[in-house]
């Protein structure tokens, strides 16, 4: 792959004496959606976390390797945490909006980066709405506590929330899996609008919901990347025995 955004290598991970990650090498392409399957407890999780350094806070973990993005080791360099996350915005299976209104878990981010002008925030806090297809349900209610909105909802405001620190990635772990299938068609089509500028990582266990969006696929099984390609080669072509079974619906 030419020029990837992110690229793993030799990537191993024990949490104790358990290895959870094997030798992973993976190369995800800029501004595609990589679409990361594989049964429950393969590691898909943990894969994503790695990315954005969230499993730091696990106890008793060892990770070698290098995760290259933008061609800088994150694993090896003095990286700054906090610059790093700034990338990446991130989705998990269920919302966790903050605890203020809905306008607020937008501006929120916007005030830490030192933005506070009540004109520029309302013109964002709304551009982002907007972005996230959030803006037409919640403009009357702006200052309601988002714990309010339903679940659906709550996951449009937290992509809104995610785009709104202008990240360059998106890590996504099966963000629709506690959605209605229109809230989780708004997420899906919102993916395919958004990898225009941003490069999408989504973990699923969704097999139609992959073949919907991928461009590339990873597929993983009990910590291994069995195999990795286009959607085309993945889906059309799969070349391990492994993945033709996993496609055939043998297990899951
Ligand atoms: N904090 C942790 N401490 C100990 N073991 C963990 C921890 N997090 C994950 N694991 C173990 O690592 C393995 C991979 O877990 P992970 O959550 O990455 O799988 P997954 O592919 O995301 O599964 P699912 O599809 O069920 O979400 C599992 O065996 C899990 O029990
Ligand atoms: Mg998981």
């Amino acid at each position: 792959m030419e020029n990837p955004k992110i690229k793993v290598q030799n990537l191993n991970l024990f949490i104790g004496k358990q290895q959870i990650l094997k030798n992973v090498n993976v190369e995800i392409p800029e501004k595609k959606i990589t679409i990361i399957i594989g049964p429950s407890g393969c590691g898909k999780t943990t894969l994503l976390k790695s990315l954005n350094r969230l499993t730091d806070i696990y106890e008793d973990i060892n990770v070698q390797g290098n995760i290259f993005i933008n061609n800088e080791d994150i694993l090896n360099t003095k990286t700054d945490i906090t610059i790093l996350r700034k990338k990446m915005g991130l989705l998990s299976q269920r919302p966790y909006p903050l605890p203020m209104n809905i306008y607020d878990n937008i501006a929120y981010g916007l005030r830490i980066s030192g933005r506070k002008q009540k004109k520029y925030l309302d013109k964002r806090v709304e551009h982002y709405l907007k972005q996230a297809n959030l803006w037409d349900e919640v403009k009357d209610r702006l200052k309601s506590p988002a714990s309010a909105l339903s679940i659906g909802q709550q996951q449009r405001l937290c992509l809104a929330r995610g785009l709104a620190v202008d990240p360059e990635i998106i890590l996504a772990d099966e963000p629709t899996s506690a959605l209605d299938p229109i809230s989780s068609q708004y997420i899906e089509e919102k993916f395919v609008q958004l990898k225009e500028h941003y490069t999408i990582i989504m973990v699923t266990h969704i097999l139609r919901q992959a073949r919907r969006i991928a461009d590339y696929v990873v597929f993983m099984y009990l910590g291994e990347i069995i195999e990795q390609g286009t959607a085309e080669e993945f889906f059309n072509n799969p070349q391990q025995e492994k993945t033709k079974a996993y496609l055939k619906g043998l297990f899951n």
